[in-house]
């Protein structure tokens, strides 16, 4: 069963040049106790579509249409008040950047604590035993210790973890994770990588994994859906997307020989998918792929095609999903 469902998501921007069209129907799903991996390059409307579940956009931005369900629930209808009690109750968010999320004047038990007094109605001493808890559960070194000290006296690697204490402290049913491990060295990666997949089956959280890393999204996922210019091109689960099959988006396949193998000869090159991603005020009239794509056609220049399943658990945006049918130029 699905925890969340975006159905054809529109969300848009107000700005001084027009209306900046950044997620153009988007429509994916969590499955609950599953990792949805979201993956796309920059500016693909990865983390747009993710804060508009939340309604954490910027000022100027705005859902236009579709739908958001949680928990069998339209939440695009909640209040702002209804929303911050599903933030950080039932689903919670950590961002790239632990910096900005964390209070630099509290301490970090003081932070985590906060948490459950708010939302779970804890007693301060309670919450703050719960908060070393917590810390000790993301395998923090001295959780005593850390739980006295402030963001800034933390390294960057240990602030990622007490976001992911911080994030976790509700047991959320969904956690977003955008991005959660792209500013930290590969080794402590690797570390809350592992923690996340714990936690994840332990509690049989849900988990939203946002990055542009396929090799991560490898470790993570369960599922995957590729994001171009504000839509999903491919989706399906893990095994299908990396594993041999007879059809795949042009996209994927284009990122797909992008990553560096260790079974490759030194000297090959890395086939980049030539171009860049077009400006959401400027997006082409077809297939928004189509100006990039070495397999495209007049048609694909026209016309804009669905997202259609191709085969059981598989969805493809394209007019030639079957590999073996479509010629590059
Ligand atoms: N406040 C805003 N005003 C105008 N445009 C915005 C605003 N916020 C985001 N956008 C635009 O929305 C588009 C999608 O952005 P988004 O941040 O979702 O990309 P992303 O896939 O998360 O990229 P990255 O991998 O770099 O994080 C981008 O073109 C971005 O410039
Ligand atoms: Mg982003």
């Amino acid at each position: 069963m699905a925890l969340l469902e975006l159905h054809d998501l529109h969300t848009y921007f107000k700005t001084k040049r027009g209306i900046v069209k950044a997620v153009n129907g988007v429509s994916y799903q969590v499955e609950a106790g599953k990792t949805l991996g979201v993956v796309g390059e920059s500016g693909s409307g990865k983390s747009v579509s993710a804060m508009s579940i939340l309604k954490l956009l910027d000022g100027n931005g705005y859902v236009d249409s579709g739908e958001i369900i949680f928990n069998g629930k339209n939440i695009k209808e909640c209040s702002m008040d209804e929303m911050y009690k599903i933030r950080g109750n039932e689903i919670s968010v950590i961002f790239q950047e632990p910096m900005t999320s964390l209070n630099p004047v509290f301490t970090i038990g003081k932070q985590i604590a906060e948490s459950y007094i708010v939302h779970q109605h804890m007693k301060k001493k309670d919450a703050l035993k719960k908060a070393v808890e917590m810390l000790s559960a993301v395998k923090i070194p001295n959780p005593e210790a850390v739980a006295k000290q402030y963001p800034h006296q933390l390294s960057g690697g240990m602030r990622q973890r007490v976001m992911i204490a911080m994030a976790l402290a509700c047991e959320p049913h969904l956690l977003i994770a955008d991005e959660p491990t792209t500013a930290l060295d590969v080794t402590i990666q690797a570390q809350i990588l592992h923690l996340m997949n714990e936690l994840k089956r332990e509690k049989g959280t849900s988990i939203l994994f946002i990055t542009h890393d396929l090799g991560v999204i490898n470790e993570m996922a369960d599922d995957v859906a590729v994001m171009y210019c504000g839509q999903v091109v491919e989706m399906a689960s893990v095994d299908t997307i990396f594993g041999k099959n007879s059809y795949s988006h042009p996209y994927t396949e284009g990122l797909m020989t992008s990553i560096p193998r260790l079974d490759m000869p030194a000297g090959v090159r890395l086939e980049a998918i030539p171009g860049a991603v077009p400006h959401p005020l400027d997006l082409p009239k077809g297939c928004k792929f189509a100006p990039r794509c070495k397999y495209c056609t007049e048609r694909c220049m026209e016309e804009e095609p669905e997202l259609v399943q191709v085969e059981d658990n598989h969805m493809i945006r394209c007019f030639y999903p079957e590999k073996e049918a479509r010629h590059a130029k």
